[in-house]
């Protein structure tokens, strides 16, 4: 299966922001999305360089439209790589290739009697770039710029768009898909009962210079969405390329409401004039706002998606956005949402759920994954659960449903963390013979972690490979980048390793202390660090329960290994008294190298006998990584202090 997937191209008068980032986040997600279901895909995005609203831009900013789309296309660019967005093709209209094909399509609806000349007098909104109906006014302003139209008249170049309305329709009313969701297709199709008038597409260079010639008439140039909407095709190399071949057939576009009549009129029908077949499906979705109100300059609350990745961290962006707006609705933007959905579905539900089950399998089974036997009834619904997740997920996935897709995840994380509660494996770990049952919950867990991993990858890219990692998995792994050969439980090996991760995600400060936590061009507070891991409300101990772990220097006196054993190693200290310690750290350290050393233990442990050895404490070390391997590095005390002393 093929994939084509688009986002409007941008117009360069206006730096990135939230509303933009949006829907390239959404675009980015649905194409890694397919990848995970094994199509090849192709993902196009870019910018939109010509017209009079870009030349009034440069002349405010005192430079060459040239000087000035260059700068502002390049701003784009360098935005989607920090929100880990990656298309295949960034598209310019001022490529030298799309002009060239955007010209020979004029030419040819031109020859065929689809373009004529014409004397027109009309309301020109310059935000919109188009002429307005009358009745589309409200109160003598555009309902999108709330600025008057101008009354121009002037002679130019028309589309005869009527030519094609009922064809139009019959493809709208035959194919429920074409536009979705419904609401839009209903405005379309309500917009199609009355009669549609031609569209001009040109402007006279005595008004507008920046802008593609007409090939039949060099006195003007052509209307910006003539321009733009040819985008689509000349991205993917039409009309004889192979990727054309390849990719058009399958293209769905993906817009904002704003644009939604020239996607779902002006360029079917163009498209029909040119004898293109049309895409296949547009898909609407509704506005951001910030704080329940308008995003605008001229307000200054507009929301950079640089800032908030600094903020808030890019897969918490991503998060949430798909998650809180429900597609095809309207949605709100404010620091306190982004704050508290991180802090309740990615740190708490998921981000402990991963720790948990991980700390578990370090803990009691030495980071290796267990082999199951077989499932109890719980274990039978666990999967049960899980296959249901899976369906659910991807049809969601499938009909841009995002907040769906994502909330059916979620669901299944609420199941895994009850599943943890209701086996109680701390309880498990302390009967012999409760073993293979603990093997059993712990593989099961793993495999949960394994499925969330593999649904949240095109949501969460760069969380998607701290997660793999804790699992000893790359996050390129087809048992975690592909449905088809993924989407089955019981997959992880037994035996396979761990690998220590850090916390997911830490919790973001600012909902709890009434701090201002956006980032908007009026409120600049200074970035949140997050780089600290901050440790979750699971893993937090209260001060007593802290006072009641002794911990001591340690002076290392003499180091015996032990016999029938590769791991232990029977250390003895003085902290003060003189006492024998086992410790797991023979493959890390030679006996002779510890002699003299100062480390830390756990002075208060209840003793215990290990291969016949008494044990009365436990040495410290922290858990690396070093080309791969798991290594075990002791905690020593840097200056020499009296054997004995406590840590505090
Ligand atoms: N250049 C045209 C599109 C030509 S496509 C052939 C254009 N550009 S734009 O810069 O104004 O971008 C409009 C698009 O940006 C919207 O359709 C949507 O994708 C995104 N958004 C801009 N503001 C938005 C919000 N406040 N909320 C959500 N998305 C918004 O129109």
């Amino acid at each position: 299966m093929t994939t084509y997937i688009t986002t409007p191209i941008y117009y360069v008068n206006a730096q990135p922001h939230l509303g933009h980032a949006y829907t390239t986040i959404v675009a980015d997600t649905y194409s890694r999305f397919k990848r995970l279901c094994g199509d090849t895909v192709r993902f196009q995005t870019g910018t939109d360089e010509h017209g009079d609203k870009i030349v009034k831009a440069a002349e405010n900013a005192d430079i060459p439209p040239r000087e000035y789309v260059d700068r502002i296309s390049a701003q784009f660019r360098e935005t989607w790589p920090l929100l880990q967005v990656e298309a295949d093709h960034f598209i310019r209209t001022t490529d030298a290739a799309h002009i060239a094909v955007v010209r020979a399509i004029l030419q040819k609806v031109y020859d065929r009697g689809d373009i004529y000349f014409d004397e027109y007098s009309g309301l020109y909104c310059r935000g919109c770039e188009r002429y307005l109906m009358e009745k589309e006014l409200v109160d003598g302003n555009c309902p999108d710029h709330q600025t008057p139209p101008q009354e121009i008249a002037e002679q130019n170049y028309f589309f005869r768009m009527s030519r094609y309305q009922q064809p139009l329709l019959e493809h709208i009313r035959n194919n429920p898909e074409f536009i979705t969701p419904e609401r839009y297709r209903n405005e379309v199709l309500a917009f199609l009962s009355e009669p549609l008038t031609d569209l001009c597409i040109s402007r006279p260079k005595s008004r507008l210079t920046w802008g593609i010639e007409l090939p039949f008439d060099d006195k003007f140039v052509t209307y910006v969405w003539f321009d733009a909407l040819i985008n689509y095709l000349t991205g993917i190399g039409y009309p004889d390329g192979p990727d054309f071949e390849k990719f058009w057939s399958v293209a769905e576009h993906l817009i904002a409401k704003d644009i939604l009549k020239p996607h779902a009129i002006y360029w079917p029908t163009m498209l029909m004039a040119m004898g293109v077949p049309l895409y296949k499906k547009l898909h609407v979705h509704g506005y951001w706002n910030v704080d329940d109100t308008k995003m605008s300059k001229s307000i200054g609350n507009v929301v950079r998606p640089k800032e908030l990745v600094e903020t808030y961290g890019v897969d918490t962006l991503r998060y949430f956005t798909l998650r809180e707006m429900s597609f095809g609705l309207d949605s709100s933007f404010s620091s306190d949402a982004i704050v508290v959905r991180h802090n309740a579905d990615l740190a708490n539900d998921l981000g402990n759920l991963f720790s948990r089950a991980i700390t578990m399998v370090w803990k009691y089974r030495e980071g290796r994954i267990p082999a199951p036997s077989f499932p109890s009834e719980d274990d039978q619904s666990l999967r049960d659960a899980a296959q249901a997740m899976l369906r659910d997920y991807r049809q969601a996935m499938a009909d841009f449903r995002f907040h769906l897709g994502l909330q059916a995840v979620w669901e299944f994380v609420g199941l895994a963390n009850k599943y943890i509660v209701g086996n109680a494996p701390w309880a498990l770990a302390k009967d012999v013979e409760k073993s293979a049952r603990l093997d059993t919950v712990l593989y099961n867990l793993l495999e949960c972690l394994r499925l969330l991993t593999l649904t949240l990858q095109p949501v969460m890219p760069g969380a998607a490979v701290r997660m793999a990692a804790g699992l000893g998995l790359v996050a390129a792994d087809p048992l975690v980048a592909s449905l088809e050969k993924g989407g089955v439980w019981g997959l992880l090996v037994p035996g396979g390793q761990l690998m220590a991760i850090t916390t997911l995600f830490p919790r973001l400060e600012g909902k709890t202390t009434g701090e201002p936590v956006a980032k908007t061009e009026r409120d600049q507070p200074q970035p949140k660090k997050q780089d600290a891991p901050v440790m979750t409300e699971v893993d937090l101990v209260d001060f007593q329960f802290f006072q009641k772990l002794d911990l001591r220097v340690a002076e290392i006196i003499a180091v015996e290994p032990i016999k029938n054993s590769k791991k232990l190693l029977k250390v003895t200290v003085l902290a003060p008294e003189e006492r024998t310690i086992v410790a797991g750290i023979a493959e890390h350290y030679q006996p002779e190298e510890l002699i003299g050393s100062q480390v830390v233990i756990v002075a208060n442990l209840k003793p215990a006998k290990l291969m016949g050895v008494n044990s009365h404490g436990m040495v410290l070390a922290a858990k690396t990584l070093i080309d791969g391997k798991e290594k075990l590095v002791l905690s020593k005390v840097r200056e020499t202090v009296a054997p004995g002393s406590k840590v505090a």
